[in-house]
């Protein structure tokens, strides 16, 4: 394997200006691809490509809402005037909403469809038809441990996320035999600030510390710690690589052994 076994591949990351997205574009930088980070924060986005100068690769960005069907065009047009092709798409672009059922509503329903579920559709729309037709490319949807089973209180997210999962099946199969896989990854509780959003949420509703809400969130993981977004940054890598050519239509499971019964 080289150095930079992405050498020459041209990646769009999703929601990358920070989080799991901005470790994901740092890894596909750092294996040698050039990235396209979209988010709608254009400072956030700035401040990752200047951490980025010097890294021998092409970092460009682009303001982009996933929940906005015109936006995805813009940025898709951007994507073919910086990049030319497109080899790797991450939709990494997410969001969340804990609440018991009777306190959900059609808005929070369909706006965690909008921007997990359909963005994704959307943005794989944009791009995986073209890589079916250059015979390579790899879609990589990052979803949840939420993807694989049910959980108390996020019941549309939840189900957005399943939506995402079925999604990526389907686009495996039917992308099989162009040299294109899609896979999704299913992380636990990441360090980001969407767990410090669930955090402050359960500080606000009970009352407990910063420290205890974490304590109590993490007894419910088998390691008792919070992922890293470097570790699920490392696992999309891999699925970019040559040697994960057979890994297809896949959830792997990023939890610490959530479903080992
Ligand atoms: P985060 O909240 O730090 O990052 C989410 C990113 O998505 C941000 O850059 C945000 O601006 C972007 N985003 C949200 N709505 C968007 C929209 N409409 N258009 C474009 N970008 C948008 O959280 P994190 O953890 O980095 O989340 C990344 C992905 O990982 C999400 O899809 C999330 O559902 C998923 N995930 C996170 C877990 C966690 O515990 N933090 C666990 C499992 C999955």
């Amino acid at each position: 394997m080289t150095a930079r076994p992405l050498a020459g591949r041209r990646a769009v990351i999703t929601g990358g200006a920070r989080g799991i997205g901005a470790a994901i574009t740092r890894a596909l930088a750092a294996d040698g691809a050039d990235v396209l980070a979209c988010g709608r924060n254009e400072d956030a986005l700035r401040e990752l490509a200047d951490s980025l100068e010097g890294a021998g690769v092409e970092v460009h960005t682009a303001t982009c809402d996933v929940a906005d069907p015109d936006s995805i065009t813009m940025m898709a047009t951007l994507a073919g005037e910086h990049l030319g092709h497109v080899d790797i798409l991450v939709n990494n672009a997410g969001c969340a909403h804990s609440a018991p059922l009777h306190h959900q509503t059609l808005e929070d329903w369909n706006r965690l469809f909008a921007v997990n579920a359909t963005g994704t559709f959307l943005c794989t729309k944009a791009f995986a038809p073209a890589m079916a037709q250059q015979g390579w490319g790899r879609v990589i949807n990052i979803a949840s441990v939420a993807a694989r089973t049910g959980l108390r209180y996020v019941s549309a997210y939840s189900a957005a996320k399943h939506a995402v999962m079925g999604f990526t099946r389907s686009i495996a199969a039917e992308m099989a035999d162009r040299g294109v896989t899609a896979n999704a990854i299913c992380p636990g509780y990441v360090d980001t600030d969407m767990t410090e959003q669930t955090l402050a949420r359960i500080v606000e509703k009970t009352g407990m510390s910063r420290d205890e809400a974490l304590a109590s969130i993490l007894q419910t993981t088998p390691q008792r710690r919070l992922i890293t977004p470097e570790e699920v940054a490392h696992i999309a890598a891999m699925l970019c690589g040559e040697n994960a050519r057979g890994i297809n239509g896949q959830a792997i499971g990023m939890d610490g052994g959530e479903f080992l019964g």
